[in-house]
């Protein structure tokens, strides 16, 4: 299940955050400023009960922008990455999407291909340390 976050939601981003990032952590104050900005979503999914994953979308007239996205690592690779970005996209569908992606995350880089995501573009040195992304896009469905 999707809900939207709220401030009172701080602490279990910040946990899930810790749990399944290893570099490029967010800060509290990062997230609390996404709950002020129009354009920003934050979502939830929770699985059993338990929330397990968050989701920042900027939403633009046109274009949904996917900020950043976790599920908790002890619950990854059970399929609940999948069912939360199918349940984000079906809400958005007929919005193009658009989002950065290290080349060195390749289960990222597959999962956001299997939604058919495809690449536009490399940002050189967008994480730091002469780590790139991958800009990738997926056409609306109108
Ligand atoms: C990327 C992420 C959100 C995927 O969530 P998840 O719940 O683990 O993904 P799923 O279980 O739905 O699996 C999706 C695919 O990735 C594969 N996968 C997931 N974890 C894997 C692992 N540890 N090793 C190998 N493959 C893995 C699955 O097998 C599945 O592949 P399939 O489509 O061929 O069956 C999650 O791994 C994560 O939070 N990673 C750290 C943060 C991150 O990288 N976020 C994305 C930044 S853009």
């Amino acid at each position: 299940m999707i809900r939207v976050a709220t401030l009172d939601d701080i602490n279990i981003i910040r946990r899930i955050c810790d749990a399944s990032f290893d570099l490029n952590r967010w800060s509290n104050a990062s997230f609390m400023q996404e709950f002020d900005k129009d354009h920003s979503i934050v979502y939830i999914y929770e699985h059993e009960d338990n929330a397990v994953g968050y989701m920042v979308i900027w939403k633009l007239s046109l274009t949904v922008e996917l900020v950043t996205f976790a599920i908790e690592k002890e619950y990854q690779n059970k399929g609940l990455g999948k069912k939360f970005l199918t349940a984000i996209i079906k809400k958005y569908k007929d919005y193009t999407w658009f989002l950065e992606v290290s080349v060195s995350n390749q289960i990222a880089l597959d999962l956001y291909k299997s939604f058919d995501f495809k690449e536009c573009g490399i940002i050189k040195n967008y994480y730091g340390n002469n780590l790139n992304a991958v800009r990738m896009t997926r056409e609306a469905i109108v």
